[in-house]
Parts: C-alpha cells; sequence; structure tokens
C-alpha cells in the first residue's frame, strides 16, 4: 500500500508535504541530545539539570487527597463542559484575597480551562480573521502566535530587551500593526526573563488598548510566585482593565500543579464568553475531581507563598554564585527563571556566538542544562527547580554549579 497520500495530505500549517522529513534540529531536541551525549561520556559526573521549566515539588498532600475522595464519587464522573460553578467562585475568592480584585462576577466572567496552554490556543479562533494581527513578545511563550498564524492572521513580535527592563516598547507599532491589531499578549512575570511588571506598564497598556482598540490578553501563569518587595499583581486590578481585557491563571506553577492541567481565564464578561464558546467546541472541561482538588489549592494561597519563598532562596543562592565568576545576574522579582547574559568567550579560546553556543558549553563541559534564547540579545535561563530535597541540598548543587564554572575563565 503506498502512503504517499499520507505524505501529501498533511496541512501546509504543520510543513505540508514535507511534514516529518525535516531534519533541522529544534533548540530542546538539541539540548537532550547533548545531555544524553554528555552524561554517557561523563557517567561519574551528575548533570545539573537547570533547564526545567516546571516545580521539582509535587501538589500538597490535601490536593491529592481531596482528589482521590472526590475521584470516588459518583456525581463527578460527568463530563464537566464549561466547568463548575463552584470553581468559579474560589477563582473569584483567589483574585480577591491575593490580588485584591474584588469585582469579580463568577457566573459571567471566569470559566475554568484544562491548563493555560489550552486557552492560549483557543483564543485566537475567538477573535483572529484572516490578516488580522496577534502582538507577542519576543523571547516567550508562542502558543497564541502560533494560533494565530494557522488561522490566516499575522504575528507581530515585539522585543523583549534588557534595556527596557525586558517590557515591550508598544510606542514601536506602525500605524498600520495598530490598525490590524486584535489582540495583544503580555506574560509577567515573564517566562523566560523573569521580568515583572509594575502598576504603570499596565497603565500605559490599558490606554494603548483602548486607543487602539486591541484586546489585552495577560498570561498570569506566575503570577503568585512574587518575592522581595513585589506584591502579587493582577492585570485586572488595575482600573479599566477589565474594559480591554482578560487574565489566565493557572494552578500549574503556583500549586505545583502542571500535570494536573487546570487554569481559568477571568476578566471582561464578553471575552470570556468569546473563549467559553470556543472552548465548548473543543473540550468537554476538566475531570470534576481535579476542579474540586483546585478549589482546595485556591482556598491555601498560603502554599504559592511557600514556594515563593523556596525559589527566591535558591535565587539568591545561584546570583550569588554566578557574580562571583563574573556573570552580570540579578535576581528576578518573581518565577523560577533567571536570565543571564552569556559571556562571550572563555580564556581558552571558545567562542560564543549565540546562546545556544554557549548552553551547548555549559551541557558538555560543565554538565550544567539551561535554556538559551537568542531572540533579543543572547541569554539562558536558569530554571531553580532543580530537584533538591532541603536548603542543605540546595546548597550543594550551587556549589558544585560554581565550581565547575570557577575552572574557567570566561570573558564578559
Ligand atoms: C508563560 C507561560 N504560559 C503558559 C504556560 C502553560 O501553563 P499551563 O500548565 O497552565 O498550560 C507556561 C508553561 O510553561 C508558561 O511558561
Amino acid at each position: 500500500m503506498t502512503t504517499d497520500f499520507i505524505q501529501s495530505s498533511f496541512a501546509e500549517r504543520i510543513g505540508g508535504k514535507k511534514f516529518g522529513q525535516d531534519t533541522t534540529l529544534y533548540k530542546f531536541e538539541k539540548i537532550k541530545r547533548a545531555k544524553a551525549a554528555a552524561k554517557k561520556e561523563n557517567p561519574n559526573t551528575e548533570l545539573i539539570d537547570m533547564g526545567v521549566g516546571e516545580p521539582d515539588w509535587m501538589a500538597e498532600k490535601e490536593i491529592v487527597d481531596t482528589l482521590y475522595q472526590e475521584a470516588k464519587k459518583p456525581e463527578n464522573r460527568f463530563y464537566a463542559d464549561n466547568g463548575i460553578q463552584e470553581f468559579n467562585n474560589a477563582a473569584a475568592n483567589y483574585m480577591a484575597e491575593v490580588f485584591g480584585v474584588t469585582d469579580l462576577d463568577p457566573q459571567t466572567e471566569v470559566n475554568h480551562s484544562i491548563g493555560s496552554k489550552p486557552a492560549l490556543a483557543m483564543l485566537p479562533s475567538a477573535f483572529i480573521n484572516p490578516g488580522d494581527i496577534t502582538i507577542m513578545t519576543v523571547p516567550g511563550y508562542p502558543v497564541m502566535g502560533t494560533h494565530t498564524e494557522w488561522l490566516g492572521g499575522e504575528t507581530v513580535n515585539l522585543p523583549l530587551l534588557k534595556e527596557n527592563n525586558f517590557l515591550p516598547d508598544l510606542s514601536s507599532l506602525t500605524e498600520e500593526q495598530k490598525e490590524k491589531a486584535k489582540l495583544l499578549y503580555l506574560n509577567y512575570p515573564n517566562n523566560p526573563t523573569g521580568a515583572t511588571a509594575g502598576r504603570e506598564f499596565f497603565e500605559q497598556v490599558i490606554e494603548f488598548a483602548k486607543e487602539n482598540n486591541i484586546i489585552v490578553v495577560h498570561d498570569a501563569a506566575y503570577a503568585g510566585l512574587v518575592f522581595d518587595e513585589q506584591e502579587p499583581l493582577s492585570f485586572l486590578s488595575l482600573p479599566g482593565a477589565k474594559e480591554v481585557g482578560i487574565e489566565i491563571q493557572s494552578l500549574s506553577k503556583s500549586f505545583n500543579m502542571t500535570g494536573w492541567r487546570l487554569a481559568f481565564v477571568v476578566g471582561n464578561d464578553r471575552l470570556v464568553n468569546a473563549f467559553a464558546t470556543v472552548k465548548d467546541n473543543n473540550d468537554s472541561g476538566q475531570f470534576r475531581a481535579i476542579q474540586k482538588a483546585g478549589i482546595y489549592a485556591l482556598e491555601h494561597p498560603e502554599i504559592t507563598e511557600k514556594t515563593a519563598e523556596k525559589y527566591s532562596r535558591r535565587h539568591e543562592m545561584l546570583v550569588d554564585a554566578l557574580q562571583d565568576i563574573g556573570f552580570k545576574a540579578k535576581k528576578p522579582k518573581g518565577s523560577f527563571y533567571l536570565y543571564v547574559e552569556i559571556p562571550s568567550a572563555t580564556a581558552d579560546g571558545d567562542e560564543f556566538n549565540t546562546a545556544e553556543d554557549f548552553s551547548q558549553f555549559l551541557i558538555k563541559e560543565k554538565l550544567i542544562s539551561t535554556v538559551p534564547w537568542d531572540d533579543a540579545g543572547n541569554f539562558v535561563r536558569f530554571s531553580v527547580t532543580f530537584e533538591a530535597d532541603d536548603k542543605e541540598e540546595e546548597r550543594k548543587i550551587i556549589q558544585t554549579i560554581k565550581n565547575r564554572l570557577a575552572e574557567t575563565d570566561f570573558i564578559f
């Protein structure tokens, strides 16, 4: 039987006739292969993985117990469709308690989602016609841009530059781009830069959105994970935000629940309704028992605070270690990402023209895995989500990183 008809059936959006035959290695595959090779060559040295974008802790025992209890109840077995009202109520209370957003109607302004990734994937279907623009930021989480393009829309990528504190420069958009733009995607605390946005920035965003009739989608996946002088900040806590936008809150990182798949879209009622309509045509909702475990989580924001304390402590240790070696590392105010500018070379003659070069060097020569970003400057991202049972172990791991790096003379 010939399979040619299969090869010629793939849609252009996934590569058309060439789907599956592309031999280009993408970033994460390159990292994976380099890690496997380094481990094989150095079987007695532990590879320290600072590249993982997921919490090292599992969900609290009480959350797991709630799932266990609720999973046994026959009334939880049905399709959940657009979600259970109790979850929306808990989400609205959480927004009030953690972010001071007190004016939410849990009937019309909240809708659960099976994680924020599918919400980002579905939102363009509610707004993007061919030729419409979604404004994205780079480096960043690309899902909304990908789906915009799959629908025949276009993306405009605004660079997140160090000199602008990793905030996009909205004034760099042309009149035509602003005219065609329907959606503006923002994410603070930001993956991968770790940058946080302040109230002034969100105020500018709201003014920009009103002036240009652009809908704001704020991806708040790390919103609860802040430290030092940074208070948890929701886009929706700003006056006027609900007139122009929505926020996506996720339980993945805040409650160590990545695999559970639970998030919610919150904000402007008509935007939430548009999302719910698209969602209803994509999935049948998250398992009610998981939503109920999610309610327990949302009622216990101290879990997020405890998690944030751990990341804050690890960031401090890592920043100190990297600074001692000569890196210009600066502790972020949120997220578990430390985004560090690469050195240009080593005194031994290794040159790093890209972050990818440097990240490969770190894996091969130092058995330290990071994620490189070359979209706007050359940076590597360390995640402080490495596996360590206690502070002592954390200290040991950071000390090992420091010792390994200190053996080389880096040129910055
Ligand atoms: C910025 C950002 N948005 C969304 C997600 C996806 O989160 P979820 O687990 O809620 O789908 C991630 C996950 O890494 C992320 O970094």
